[in-house]
């Protein structure tokens, strides 16, 4: 079972450079369905969950190949509609191939993409669309049997701006004939990376960043090279590691556009942050404090994706911070193991209440998902004495390698494959 050992106490120093954004490759690699060509797909990291969305592709008859961090994708070959529970089963969101399946073959057959440790993860959202557009969709024993041998172009209104909804609208829109008009659309920053690809690809896609994304269907689109967009997830999550170590980092790549709230909350606990062109940098001296309450939302709020590790950073400060999740029904599962590194936090629903602590001390402790993971990570850094975070394969689908790049950072941190018979 692997573990990442850190040791807390160093202040962090140096400059990184931001991966490529999780949550917009995975959308774009599912996209590289709608062309019959070649996608060469730049600054795409190297996660689990890019990995399982590399082997559904490869299922699907498509062809993928690394050449460092660059994926190219080529889907000449596909000659599957199907997608099997254990592979619909190994990541979350690849109920995201259901559009772009259905736009390739006019059907599709899947499983119910497993829930995960946030709680249910509906798609009733992304099925109810799909069936405005035209797709027949039977649930039959968890697994959906789609046909739409003709998707026409319509106006949906999503009753909540759903990330993976829109996406899936988005794709499927792409083959069909036809406008349609997507209402109260999410408005995220990979949203608009995906309208950017699908424009690459020769699609006819506009609004992406506003609450109405508009798709000319029909068009026939050919691969194209493509870069990904920085990950602001990643970003926030070594801010906030330079926050609760202390010191000074600068994180190369990192858009400030695109994690404000982030940003905004860092300075209001007393770090200097300060943005330019090429990425941004966060200075931290003194003793962080409190700040005014954080309520997760839709972008442009504050991204649920960050709370963890702001919690984590705002876990050893003066003061308190109210956090309430709006997004997700049980995303405070890193609470109790940060309570184990002396964290004074306390839940009530949808609302914790960090009373920031001027000591933590190293624990063992168990990653619960992706982002509670690299939170406990974030506040070992600030602990004294030695943490032990297992349950790595939870950070793993979303960071290249969390330990090398804080220890590249100056942090005391290794990754401890140990004893692979546990
Ligand atoms: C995307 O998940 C991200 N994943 C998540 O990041 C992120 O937390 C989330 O958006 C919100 O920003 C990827 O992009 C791969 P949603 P997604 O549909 O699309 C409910 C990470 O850590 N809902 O916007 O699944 C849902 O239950 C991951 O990188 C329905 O009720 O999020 C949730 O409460 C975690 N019915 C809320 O909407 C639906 O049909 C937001 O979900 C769809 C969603």
């Amino acid at each position: 079972m692997s573990q990442i050992i850190v040791k807390g106490g160093n202040a962090l120093s140096g400059s990184v450079r931001v991966q490529g954004a999780k949550n917009s490759a995975l959308p774009i690699l599912a996209a590289t369905l709608l062309n019959r060509g070649e996608t060469v797909l730049k600054g795409c990291p190297r996660l689990r969950d890019v990995d399982a969305s590399v082997r559904i592709l490869r299922h699907l008859g498509c062809e993928a190949r690394w050449e460092e961090d660059t994926l190219t994708v080529n889907t000449a070959g596909m000659n599957c509609c199907n997608i099997s529970d254990a592979l619909m089963r190994e990541m979350r969101s690849s109920a995201i191939f259901l559009g772009a399946v259905l736009a390739r073959c006019g059907q599709a057959d899947l499983s119910y993409p497993g829930g995960c440790e946030l709680g249910p993860r509906p798609i009733d959202l992304h099925l109810a669309g799909l069936r405005e557009l035209g797709a027949d969709i039977r649930e039959d024993g968890g697994r959906l049997r789609c046909s739409a041998p003709r998707l026409v172009g319509r106006k949906v209104v999503l009753s909540l701006p759903s990330v993976g909804a829109t996406e899936n609208l988005m794709l499927a829109a792409c083959g069909g004939s036809g406008v349609t008009s997507i209402y109260n659309a999410a408005q995220e920053p990979e949203i608009v990376d995906l309208q950017d690809y699908l424009c690459a690809c020769g699609a006819k896609v506009s609004g992406a960043g506003t609450s109405t994304v508009t798709v000319e269907g029909g068009a026939q689109l050919f691969g194209c090279t493509y870069t990904v967009m920085p990950d602001r997830i990643a970003a926030a999550t070594y801010l906030c590691a330079a926050a609760a170590a202390g010191g000074e980092v600068r994180l190369t790549g990192a858009k400030e556009g695109h994690l404000s709230t982030v940003t905004a909350a860092l300075r209001e606990a007393g770090c200097t942050v300060a943005a330019d062109e090429e990425g941004i940098t966060l200075r931290r001296r003194r003793a962080l404090r409190g700040i005014r309450p954080i309520h997760t939302a839709p972008y442009p709020g504050f991204p649920t994706d960050a709370q963890a590790v702001l919690m984590a950073a705002l876990a050893r400060s003066r003061g308190a911070t109210v956090f309430e999740e709006n997004i997700f029904t049980n995303r405070f599962r890193h609470v109790d193991e940060l309570s184990r590194m002396g964290a004074d936090i306390r839940v009530s629903g949808r609302v914790a209440v960090v009373n920031g602590v001027e000591r933590l001390h190293g624990a063992s402790v168990q990653s619960t998902d992706l982002r509670g993971g690299a939170a406990l990570c974030v506040a070992a850094l600030a602990a004294e004495g030695e943490s032990a975070v297992s349950g790595v394969e939870h950070i793993d689908r979303g960071y290249e390698d969390l330990a090398k790049t804080l220890a590249e950072l100056g942090a005391d941190v290794r990754r401890d494959e140990g004893n692979s018979e546990e």
